[in-house]
């Protein structure tokens, strides 16, 4: 049920933490421990309903590519708008490109316990009302109880968040989660690389973003110095 390759499979923990008493699972989970040692990463990606949800979108388009990677998605309510609103894509297509999706309020699946087997987790976009919750371990849906569980469990927490301009409050909020051990990463771009277009923009943005959660990027444009 963890493995790759099952587009939109559910996992629930209780169904996960209940089989854990049987032989088979407990290998299994053990091997799914293996697999992350030998080079497989999971990672939860969250997509909250703050402008630039194309962030979150892009994210799981490059990673879909990267076998070793595997993703499991949580979109808000306020999220599945903003795709409609921003985007050409459906939230169901969204949640195709994940290997796994979740319901917002399913507070009982995997991710929301520290013993599911997970290298970190990144908010792409990160509303002020997401952040909020973050800061405040107000974990009332599985995206913030997901959030707090990666910080309390001091795995790569990466909070894209997007508003502008911000007032002191929002700017505490930020800081309370930086020093919770939380890295903030408003995705505010870079004008070295000479990008062609806003697509090349959002790519570079979304790879720097996952490379701070932890998921290193191949293909990625680097500064190497004036010279090349
Ligand atoms: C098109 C659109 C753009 C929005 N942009 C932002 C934004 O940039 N930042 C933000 O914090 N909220 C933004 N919002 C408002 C959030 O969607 C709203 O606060 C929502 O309650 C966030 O809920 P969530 O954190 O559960 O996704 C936007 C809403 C819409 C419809």
């Amino acid at each position: 049920m963890l493995s790759t390759g099952h587009k939109g499979a559910y996992v629930r923990w209780s169904d996960y933490s209940s089989k854990l008493t049987e032989k088979f699972t407990c290998k299994y989970l053990r091997g799914e421990i293996q697999q992350m040692k030998d080079g497989f990463q999971r990672l939860v990606v969250g997509i909250s309903g703050a402008s630039g949800v194309i962030y979150g979108i892009r994210i799981l388009e490059i990673l879909r590519d990267i076998e070793e990677v595997e993703t499991h998605l949580i979109l808000t309510n306020a999220a599945k708008q903003t795709i409609g609103m921003e985007t050409d894509f459906s939230a169901g297509e969204v949640e195709k490109l994940a290997d796994h999706s979740y319901p917002i309020k399913d507070i009982s699946a995997g991710p929301a316990s520290g013993t599911f087997p997970c290298d970190g987790m990144i908010i792409a976009p990160c509303s002020i009302r997401t952040l909020s919750a973050v800061a405040n371990s107000y974990s009332s849906d599985l995206l913030t109880r997901t959030a707090d569980v990666t910080l309390k469990e001091k795995r790569p927490l990466v909070l894209m968040v997007r508003e502008t301009p911000f007032h002191l409050g929002h700017l505490r909020l930020m800081q309370q989660v930086a020093e919770t051990g939380g890295v903030i990463f408003p995705p505010v771009p870079a004008f070295y690389n000479k990008h062609k277009d806003l697509d090349e923009v959002i790519s570079h943005t979304a790879k720097r973003a996952l490379e701070q959660a932890g998921i290193e990027i191949e293909e990625m444009d680097r500064w190497t110095g004036p010279l090349g």
